[in-house]
């Protein structure tokens, strides 16, 4: 039988198949397949008899292959250049996703400033007008001479415009406007989405230039269209945070040139984002005073230790049963560990509503966020507050037990630097460190109850 000119694929994962399904037997979605033509790929060049290219006058000595020293431009913005690993490589092709309006396009057209000084810059809009980035320009205080604008949609031009006027960087914005003319499906779509970002990726090694891309994220909080764009792209970065909340944090999802565990923190003002170079500071502002269910928790974000509040209250439910929320913090972690207070030390929070918040839209999601929780909570429903200059942090068992978590000198010196007096951490990471060698006070603890004992 004669093979079937087309396959259908769906656009959410990705999987093929040979036949339209109502539902993707892979991931689940319904009405998510696509046709698409299935080409079978044309050999050229040089052909042996049995049809196979000869690929070994293409194999290389891993010596003979020269590299310029200078890889990597500086982006001016050192929470970016952080989170790429330390600027912009040349050739690469950077994917910056995130939800719309969250500052993609803001931060791209800021970093062209600094990057125009010394590099010519082609910015490819598909959603603005040329009038609409300059006005956004003029807000931002970017009036580079090295910075050219482009507003196109039809992929093949902008490539090939990118190959004639040579810049010394390109940025597409975004990858959902872009299309390509031969191919049916509409922009945005799987197969044009996957098609043009192929076509990038060549347009960006031919020409040796950094080539970011902006991908729109679709309400999954994956980057719309598909992850097979994950998979074409050198790094993946997301543009995280609250819409309503000033803090931006942008993180690594991929990166073939550094590691994804940094993230860059950012404050959109009315000039645009300025980089936030001391988290713990930003996140600690406005603590209250004299308040019952609040503490201090640290978490490490990559490399970097960050400070942030947790805040608990707990009060008389009103329902049947009471109610939990969570902000910030892992829903069903805080049920476990309401768990562990009601079985191991029996405190009982049956009739009470328990609401947890990470202040200032940060995420808490490490194991060692588990301690603070709960001595955040403790102190809300006993009303007894928690010292002032007083941090915390270990995960905790479901026997009680306070487990020990990495980092731990870094964490310390963290808390120190913004002035804190005393650290609880988990008394098995003891072993780790030489409490002289801190101007703290370390208080070892290896069971909630004895943590719970600096509450006075
Ligand atoms: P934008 O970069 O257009 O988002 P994206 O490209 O990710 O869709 O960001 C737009 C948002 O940022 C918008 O809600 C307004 C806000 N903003 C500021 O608060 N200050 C500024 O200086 C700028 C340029 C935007
Ligand atoms: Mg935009």
């Amino acid at each position: 039988m004669a093979r079937s000119r087309y396959i259908y694929t769906c656009n959410q994962c990705g999987y093929e198949s040979s036949k339209w399904n109502g539902k993707c037997p892979s991931c689940g979605a319904w009405n998510s397949f696509e046709e698409e033509l299935a080409d079978a790929p044309k050999p050229s060049g040089g052909v042996n008899a049995a049809g196979v290219p000869d690929l070994s006058d293409s194999i290389l000595e891993l010596d003979d292959i020269g590299i310029d020293s200078d890889v990597r431009y500086d982006t001016g913005l050192g929470e970016l250049n952080r989170v790429l690993g330390g600027g912009l490589v040349k050739g690469s092709l950077v994917l910056l996703g995130g939800e719309p309006g969250i500052g993609k396009s803001t931060i791209l057209l800021q970093i062209c400033q600094y990057l125009g000084e010394d590099h010519s810059i082609l910015y490819v809009s598909g959603e603005e007008s040329a009038r609409q980035i300059k006005l956004r320009a003029q807000r931002l205080g970017v009036n580079s001479e090295n910075l050219y604008l482009l507003t196109a949609t039809d992929a093949e031009a902008v490539a090939d415009t990118i190959a004639s006027s040579a810049p010394d960087i390109a940025i597409i914005d975004s990858i959902q406007t872009m299309s390509i003319s031969r191919i049916s499906s509409s922009p945005g779509s799987l197969t044009q989405v996957r098609e043009c970002t192929n076509l990038f990726m060549h347009t960006a090694k031919r020409q040796e230039i950094p080539l970011i891309i902006v991908g729109h994220v679709n309400k999954d909080g994956a980057i719309a269209g598909p992850k097979v764009m994950e998979h074409i792209v050198d790094a993946v970065l997301y543009f995280e945070g609250e819409r309503h909340q000033s803090y931006r944090l942008l993180r690594a999802v991929k990166n073939r040139f550094g590691s994804t565990n940094e993230i860059g923190v950012f404050e959109m003002r009315d000039k645009g984002l300025t980089e936030v170079a001391n988290p713990s500071q930003m996140l600690l502002s406005g603590r209250p005073h004299n308040v019952s269910g609040t503490c201090v928790a640290c978490v490490m974000e990559g490399s970097r230790p960050i400070l942030a509040e947790v805040q608990a209250l707990a009060c008389k439910t009103s329902y049947a049963a009471p109610r939990r929320m969570a902000t910030g913090f892992d829903f069903n972690r805080l049920n476990i560990i309401i768990a562990v207070l009601e079985k191991r030390l029996g405190i009982f929070l049956g009739s009470l509503d328990v609401y947890l918040n990470i202040v200032g839209g940060f995420r808490l999601d490490e194991p060692a966020g588990d301690l603070p929780v709960a001595m955040a909570l403790y102190s809300g429903i006993m009303d007894k507050q928690i010292d002032e200059d007083l941090i915390a942090f270990g995960e905790i068992g479901l026997g009680g037990e306070i487990r020990s978590v990495s980092h731990i000198s870094q964490r310390i010196r963290e808390a120190e630097r913004m002035g804190f007096r005393t650290c609880v951490i988990p008394k098995q990471s003891m072993s780790g460190i030489d409490a002289t060698d801190y101007d703290i006070n370390i208080v070892p603890a290896s069971t909630l109850k004895q943590a719970f004992s600096v509450i006075k």
